[in-house]
Formats: structure tokens, C-alpha cells, sequence
């Protein structure tokens, strides 16, 4: 469920007709619903019900400032994975203790940061950096606190390019040698062992995996506490899917997410941290369009529309579906044609869908691709000069531009030219 609807024969976000918004920032922008955002944090809030828990959400997935700490108060944490998001949560008001570490590839700068700005706990991946952090807490005169991410080899059953919890990706340390792992964690002196992580991969449409990998590390924190561990936290990851495609996807819903949880580790008396991203921040957010040109090529129609694969990577990254429609409501029973919906950038890699049934669109119309809050506007990039674009973000019938369209002055001043060139 989101809040943007058709009403009066315009598309709206919560009550503001896109065409305002196209009006007064320009195409192509992102627009992010702020109920609908509250909606699907709350919709994890009551899965997880009265366990104790912490949802973290995954600010890779979008780690606006408007929206981070929207969500923060609400009462979401933060999944940080770089020293960067760990200062955008921080700059948006999150408490350290509510922030936690992910990331195989910490440096001994970004572990500083987090020691000294406050971290609820780092999730571990692997023994050197466990060495390294220990010596930067030791350097400090503090204890880090740690998780350390188990790779349980779960299938996924996801896209390859974000499946991460079988043996052969790059994440974790394999669950048959956690034992070995967490001992030798123990006894570095600035570590605190306080738990588990696991996180299996993204876009999960199937709980089975889920459930495999967290009664996996059900069986685990039983033997670590038989081992003498402490293991008080349990971070799931994130990873629950959403139906990109509506009219042909169902994903399982928070709810019954919160069941797998509530059954392989509820009993366990541990407090449970998930990472949601996109489930929280996909569908509150559209990029919107404009369509510059119809061409009629050999045998198709392409329409060439102001954004391209550099404003919103994922249908020429992972070959992603995001439904695509019209600002302006189609009259009834329109009849639809295929198109070819591309971008201006000069690779052929630069096409949102091909062959995809729309109602007749012409020159200026605009177009809204669904589902795009996440991982939309953070992959984005410069590639062709093309500036990022805005993110705009409404409340009720008030909308704001919460990360301005850079001036072209702007992008090429960042360029330095040495003198001797
Ligand atoms: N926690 C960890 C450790 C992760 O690696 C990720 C996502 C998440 C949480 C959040 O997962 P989510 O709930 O959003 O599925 N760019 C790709 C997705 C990459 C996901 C990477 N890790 C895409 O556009 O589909």
C-alpha cells in the first residue's frame, strides 16, 4: 500500500498532484510519501510486536536526511555501512546508540569515528577486521562492541547480484566455524561479544530462506552460550521483498515475517534487530519524467523520456522491473500499446523496459516509475553530466525539496584543472 493515487485524473503523492510538484521543481525528480513511510516502518513495528527490538533501517537503500529522521521519530535505528551514512544519521539527529555497523570493508578511520561519536555495535564480518578493530578500541581506551555476521549458506532465491548469505559470496564468516570465531573474539581486549548477525540477501519474495538461516542461528546461540559467550542480540538483517510488479507480485507481508522471527528465535530472551530498507522506503517514492520525444523506430515505439539509467541504475543493473505509468489518468479502457521506455544516455544499456503496454503518450507527458524510493536516488550518479536529480518530500499537502538539483556551475566547479595541464 502507498499514497500515491489518481484524483481528479492526476496522479498524487498524499495530496499534492505531481503536476505541482513537476511545475515547481522540474523533471525528473523523486517524490517520497512520508505516510507512507510511517506506514510500513509501523507495519514492522506490530510483526515484531512485544519482543524486544530495534529496527534499524538500512540507510543504503535511502539515506536522505529528511527521511532518516522521519523515520527516526518514529523510534527506527540505523543500519550505517560506511563512515558517511554514519555521519548522515548522526547529522540527522540519531543517537549513536541507536546506530549500527554493517560492512565487510570498515577502515580504522571509520571504526574511530563510530568509538568516538558512540555506535550501538559493530557487525563483524571477518578476523582481520576484528584484530584491527580490537587495536582501535584498545587505542582508544574503549570496548567495541560486536556482533559477528555468520554466512549461514542459505539460498536466497534472489537476484545473484544481491544474494549474500551462501558459502560463495563475499559476506560473513561460515557458520561452521563460528565457534573458533567467537573464541577468538573473546579473548581480544577490546572487543565485547554481545551477539549475532546474519543478513542472507535483498528482494527476498519467499520466507523459507529466512526461516533456515535464523534457525540456523537459533542452534548457534545455543552453543555459544554453552561455550560461555554472552549472545543478548540478535540482528536478522534485512531483506523482505515488495511487489515491484503489482499486478503480478505478492510478496509475504511484514506480519508474517514477524511470525518466522517470533518462531525460530522469540524464545531465545534476546533483543532482535532487523535492517529493513527497502521494504520501508521502496514503494514511498516515484521518479517522475517527462517524456521529451516518441519516436517511431523500426517496428517499435520508444519513448525518450528526461530521465535515464544514471538517475535510476536497477533496470540496467539487475534488469529490474518498476511498473512505469502516467501522471495523467488514462481515460478508461484506453487502448494500450508497447513501447520501448528509454533515457537519453548513449548506451543501449540505458532502457527502463522494453515492449512495455502504456496508453497513448505523447510529447511533455509525464511518467511515474513505482517503487523507486529505494536504492533509486543513492545509486544515482553524474554520468553524462546530467546532474542528480531532486528529492522532494511530501506530508499531507505540503511538499519540500529536500536535496536540491545541483547547477551545472556546481557540478563542473568541482573539477580542478592543475596548472600544468
Ligand atoms: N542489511 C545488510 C547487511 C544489507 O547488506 C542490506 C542490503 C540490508 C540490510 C537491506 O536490505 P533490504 O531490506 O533493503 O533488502 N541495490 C540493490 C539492493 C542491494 C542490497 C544490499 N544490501 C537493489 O537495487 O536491488
Amino acid at each position: 500500500m502507498d499514497h500515491f493515487l489518481y484524483r481528479n485524473g492526476v496522479m498524487h503523492a498524499e495530496d499534492v498532484p505531481l503536476t505541482d510538484i513537476a511545475a515547481r521543481v522540474g523533471t525528473p525528480f523523486y517524490v517520497y510519501s512520508t505516510a507512507t513511510l510511517t506506514r510500513h516502518f509501523q507495519l514492522f513495528e506490530e510483526a515484531l510486536g512485544d519482543l524486544p527490538h530495534l529496527i534499524c533501517f538500512a540507510m543504503k537503500s535511502n539515506s536522505n536526511q529528511a527521511v532518516i529522521k522521519h523515520l527516526a521519530s518514529l523510534g527506527a535505528g540505523m543500519d550505517v555501512v560506511s563512515g558517511g551514512e554514519y555521519l548522515r544519521a548522526k547529522a540527522a539527529g540519531v543517537p549513536g546508540e541507536k546506530i549500527v555497523f554493517s560492512g565487510i570493508g570498515k577502515t580504522a578511520d571509520e571504526m574511530r569515528l563510530a568509538l568516538t561519536g558512540g555506535i550501538r555495535q559493530f557487525n563483524v564480518e571477518s578476523e582481520p577486521e576484528m584484530q584491527r578493530l580490537s587495536r582501535v578500541a584498545v587505542e582508544l581506551g574503549a570496548k567495541a562492541p560486536i556482533t559477528i555476521r555468520v554466512n549461514p549458506d542459505v539460498d536466497a532465491k534472489t537476484h545473484a547480484k544481491i544474494a549474500t548469505g551462501r558459502s560463495e559470496d563475499k559476506f560473513g564468516i561460515p557458520i561452521a566455524r563460528a565457534r573458533e570465531v567467537y573464541a577468538l573474539a573473546a579473548s581480544l581486549p577490546g572487543l565485547e561479544v554481545i551477539g549475532i548477525d546474519v543478513h542472507i540477501g535483498s528482494q527476498l519474495t519467499d520466507l523459507e530462506p529466512f526461516e533456515i538461516a535464523y534457525n540456523k542461528v537459533a542452534e548457534l546461540t545455543h552453543q555459544l552460550r554453552a561455550d560461555g559467550h554472552t549472545i543478548s542480540r540478535l540482528d536478522l538483517g534485512g531483506g523482505l521483498g515488495i511487489p515491484y510488479e503489482r499486478s503480478n507480485s505478492a510478496p509475504p507481508l511484514p506480519i508474517e515475517y514477524g511470525e518466522v522471527i517470533k518462531r525460530t528465535v522469540g524464545h531465545l530472551g534476546c533483543e532482535i534487530e532487523i535492517e529493513p530498507g527497502r521494504l520501508i522506503s521502496g514503494n514511498a517514492g516515484l521518479l517522475v519524467a517527462s517524456t521529451i520525444y516518441v519516436k517511431n523506430g523500426e517496428g517499435r515505439d520508444f519513448l525518450i523520456l528526461d530521465a535515464a539509467m544514471n538517475d535510476l541504475i536497477r533496470p540496467a543493473m539487475y534488469g529490474a522491473w518498476h511498473d512505469i505509468v502516467p501522471v495523467l489518468e488514462p481515460t478508461p479502457g484506453a487502448e494500450q500499446a508497447p513501447y520501448d521506455i528509454v533515457g537519453p544516455v548513449c548506451e543501449s544499456g540505458d532502457t527502463f523496459a522494453k515492449q512495455r503496454n502504456m496508453p497513448p503518450v505523447k510529447e511533455g507527458d509525464l511518467i511515474a516509475f513505482r517503487s523507486a524510493g529505494a536504492y533509486g536516488a543513492v545509486m544515482s550518479s553524474e554520468y553524462n553530466t546530467r546532474p542528480l536529480i531532486p528529492e522532494v518530500l511530501v506530508k499531507g499537502d505540503q511538499f519540500a525539496v529536500i536535496r536540491a538539483r545541483p547547477s551545472f556551475d556546481d557540478i563542473i566547479n568541482r573539477d580542478t584543472v592543475p596548472e600544468w595541464v
